[in-house]
């Protein structure tokens, strides 16, 4: 880490106000159990352990308050104090990131922010360190990691049929995940702007900072830092972390 990136204040935003539709089930994703603990505390220890991370705001749906505070309760100590209160989340992730940048206006707005997906419990902090690097050299930073499938931009002629358009060359693509790292005031200004402007949608912050014309970069990601989108990734996951725990 550069000494910059060591002086800067750091918080993240975790948001885990989502309906986790596509795992399905009773419960979101983020409040399901892998290995003993639930997603989201998994997702809070880690980045809460990280000595480069000052302050987490979490983004919650207004009527999972009780499933959170469960999760709170599961914290080292040490890990709870680095939360603020939570914020309700919106209908989109976007709007969700939003709120969850509001919150630390409200609780003193850091220097750097990295954005995080609650649903992304594998984040380390190799991972943390590089985010905090890149994003406090380059305002907006990524993280990625090459493909190995071939992919094709298509353009849906049926229901699931796509007209291929374009077949980019796969060195040049990357597959984004969180944590995204940027300089807080300009990724808030970049929100409000599309606030004002009604655009609504962005699936990750680094696709709305690209929109807002900050220049992003992509850094090195990791392969294990896997999202959980379908139900199978919850069983993979909690297979992953039953494992660890054994081993420990
Ligand atoms: N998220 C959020 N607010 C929303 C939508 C998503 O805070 N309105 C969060 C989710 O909780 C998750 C992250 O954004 O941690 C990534 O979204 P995704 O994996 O799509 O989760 P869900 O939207 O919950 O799942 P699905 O799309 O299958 O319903
Ligand atoms: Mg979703």
């Amino acid at each position: 880490m550069s000494d910059s990136a060591a002086q800067l204040e750091v918080a993240a935003v975790v948001v885990a106000a989502g309906k986790g539709l596509r795992v399905g089930g009773d419960l979101p994703k983020q409040y399901r159990r892998v290995g003993g603990r639930a997603v989201l505390t998994r997702t809070l220890a880690a980045l809460a352990q990280s000595p480069r991370i000052a302050r987490i705001q979490p983004v919650i749906a207004p009527d999972a308050a009780d499933f959170f505070f469960e999760c709170v309760a599961d914290l080292e100590p040490a890990h709870r104090e680095k939360l603020v209160e939570p914020v309700p989340g919106g209908a989109t992730r976007q709007q969700s990131v939003a709120a969850g940048l509001e919150g630390l206006v409200r609780a003193g707005a850091p220097d750097l922010v990295l954005v995080h997906d609650a649903a992304r419990p594998f984040v380390d902090e190799g991972l943390i360190a590089r985010a905090v690097a890149a994003g406090a050299e380059h305002g907006a930073a990524v993280p990625g990691i090459t493909v190995s499938d071939t992919i094709k931009l298509v353009e849906e002629i049926a229901p699931g049929i796509g007209r291929v358009h374009e077949t980019p060359a796969r060195e040049n693509l990357r597959a984004v995940q969180t944590p995204q790292s940027f300089r807080f005031g300009p990724l808030l200004d970049a929100h409000r702007r599309a606030v004002a402007e009604n655009r609504d949608g962005f699936t990750d912050d680094g696709a709305l900072a690209e929109w807002a014309g900050l220049g992003v970069v992509v850094f090195e990601g990791d392969a294990r830092n896997r999202k959980i989108t379908q139900a199978a990734d919850l069983i993979e996951a909690d297979r992953a972390f039953s494992g660890q725990t054994f081993a420990d």
